[in-house]
């Protein structure tokens, strides 16, 4: 995995164009895509010190930043750096259920984003929990439902290794809120400097 980083990081000091996302769904996380392949793509997910995703804590409950999602793929996600954990969740439909579901267009796919409430509702069961580790291949089905922990202020990269695409359209995701999504300076190109520094502080 070093030596993947590390030639990535070579290639990009290099010159060699890389596509990213600065503030891919939520402020302070960004999105690079390391590889592109018919099969899937290989992404790093670099979370900054100013990133919002110790909102998505069961424990306690805040808004969560990040919503609750399953994927069109299934996926392979490996720890890079500091304190990343994948939590996952089974649903059951109840129409009091704290959780609303939300179709959702991604912006990474479609270009913008978009997030309508459906008007259904259910409650979530909080089932695994894991951090992400460099040793570790956590096996994620595109059906398996889930939102990332990261601690307050800490920094923290994973990367996401896709495989071939399941379903052709997004699933819908589940917030713990019906408020609309603040969309302001989301979605933002990365710069080549912004890959370098992301690359940098992971090889
Ligand atoms: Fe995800």
């Amino acid at each position: 995995m070093e030596d993947f980083i590390q030639f990535h990081y070579e290639q990009a000091i290099a010159g060699a164009p890389y596509e990213g996302i600065m503030n891919c769904h939520v402020p302070g996380l960004h999105s690079l895509v390391l590889q592109k392949s018919p099969h899937g793509m290989i992404r790093v997910y670099f979370a900054d010190e100013n990133h919002t995703l110790h909102m998505n804590d069961p424990e306690p409950s805040a808004t969560y930043s990040l919503a609750i999602h399953g994927h069109r793929q299934n996926l392979t996600l490996i720890g890079l750096l500091g304190r990343a954990r994948n939590d996952q969740f089974a649903l059951v439909p109840d129409p009091k259920g704290k959780w609303h579901e939300h179709d959702y267009t991604s912006a990474i796919i479609d270009g913008k984003p978009s997030m309508t409430p459906t008007g259904r509702r259910a409650a979530m069961y909080f089932h695994s929990q894991r951090f992400m580790t460099r040793e570790e291949r956590i096996k994620l089905s595109y059906r398996d439902l889930h939102s990332v922990y990261v601690p307050e202020g800490e920094r923290a990269a994973w990367m996401v290794i896709e495989g071939p695409p399941e379903l052709d359209a997004s699933q819908p995701c589940w917030r713990n809120t019906t408020d609309p999504v603040e969309y302001e300076g989301l979605y933002q190109p990365m710069t080549h400097g912004d890959v370098l520094n992301i690359l940098e502080q992971i090889k």
